[in-house]
């Protein structure tokens, strides 16, 4: 069936479409896109498909709705939303032209508006969720990162249900689409090796809040020194470590948040704590530290090691561990070796 075909069939009702909520298709090649993301006039940089059932039976087949490089018509969009569609779905193979896309559409909106639009937050609630689903495919966090998907993908709902909470996190993003997704590593592989430690879904979920929230105060440090190239002068450097002060103070006062534990902002100024008390900014030995502090700071290195950096290639999951396993600082290793371990495990258990 050809896009021409399908469009035509829809409007004289010949084909009865499906109707399901996205959180459904993990286990299927397409994702559902909401439209009212996509971009009035412009040319889509994927395929759009939609999903359909024959007649009389419970097969579902993805017929091609939109060509690549086609433009998102007005009239596409009275046309499914007159059938009550309200989602159109992409390849999952096509996950990072759409976030692309996104982002590019958030560009324009944010052009186009200093004030962070509700317009501007809906485009970004599905820029969330698509980027959620690419930071599980990964493999650098193991395969136990899977189990928190269902978690993980609960809290961010909730946290959309917020718009003070939503402004939080893109705020991150606006500030440097890097730090963006370290802190989404974070919610996610946080909450992954909790539940692997045994702990609640509560407590996991909250670690993985923690993680989403724990380098709020880098969007206090200017651009100039989070992007630089070379190293930083020590004037820069005390800068930079002012972030865990400064987020932690930006949490403090952020009540517009309707849910934050208080180990969001206990996690907010420790997470540069080190096992052997040499950390910043408080200088703390572990017994003084908050129980999860040091599976941040550990989490935390890691995704860093991992991911590419402009000067230098990313570490393959060994190397990165064999480092942390090393690092000493005055009194001692800088990351609990216990921690360590567990974390080892985790990373190839399924
Ligand atoms: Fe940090
Ligand atoms: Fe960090």
């Amino acid at each position: 069936m050809d896009e021409n075909s399908i469009r035509d069939k829809l409007l004289t009702s010949e084909i009865k479409t499906v109707h399901r909520s996205w959180s459904d298709a993990q286990s299927s090649p397409y994702t559902s896109i909401n439209l009212s993301v996509l971009i009035p006039k412009e040319r889509i940089t994927f395929n759009l498909y939609l999903k359909v059932a024959q007649k009389g039976s419970q097969d579902v087949s993805y017929p091609l709705f939109l060509k690549e490089g086609e433009a998102w018509e007005r009239q596409w969009l009275d046309l499914l939303t007159q059938k009550g569609i309200d989602r159109l779905y992409f390849l999952n193979e096509d996950l990072e032209l759409v976030i692309g896309y996104l982002n590019n559409y958030m560009q324009v909106l944010k052009y186009e508006s200093a004030k962070v639009t509700p317009e501007l937050l809906a485009v970004f609630s599905e820029q969330l969720h698509y980027s959620i689903r690419k930071a599980y495919q990964s493999p650098r966090f193991g395969p136990g990162v899977q189990k928190a998907q269902a978690l993980v993908e609960d809290l961010i709902e909730s946290l959309q249900q917020d718009p003070g909470a939503m402004k939080l996190v893109w705020k991150v993003l606006y500030h440097n689409f890097n730090l963006y997704t370290h802190s989404i590593n974070l919610c996610l592989i946080g909450t992954a090796f909790m539940l692997f430690l045994k702990k609640a879904p509560k407590e996991s979920r909250d670690l993985g809040l923690a993680g989403l929230f724990h380098d709020i105060g880098m969007t206090r440090i200017p651009q100039e020194i989070i992007l630089k190239d070379g190293p930083l002068t020590p004037g820069e450097r005390a800068e930079v470590n002012h972030h865990p002060a400064m987020g932690h103070r930006l949490l403090s006062k952020g009540t517009s948040l309707a849910y934050l534990p208080n180990e969001v902002l206990r996690l907010s100024l420790e997470h540069h704590e080190n096992a052997d008390g040499s950390g910043y900014p408080l200088g703390l030995p572990l017994n003084r530290q908050h129980p999860w502090t040091r599976i941040m700071r550990l989490l935390d290195t890691y995704e860093a090691l991992t991911v590419t950096r402009p000067y230098r290639a990313a570490y393959k999951p060994f190397e990165a561990v064999k480092i942390l396993q090393e690092a000493r600082g005055p009194r001692g290793p800088i990351y609990d070796p216990q921690t360590l371990k567990l974390f080892i495990a985790f990373l190839i258990t399924e």
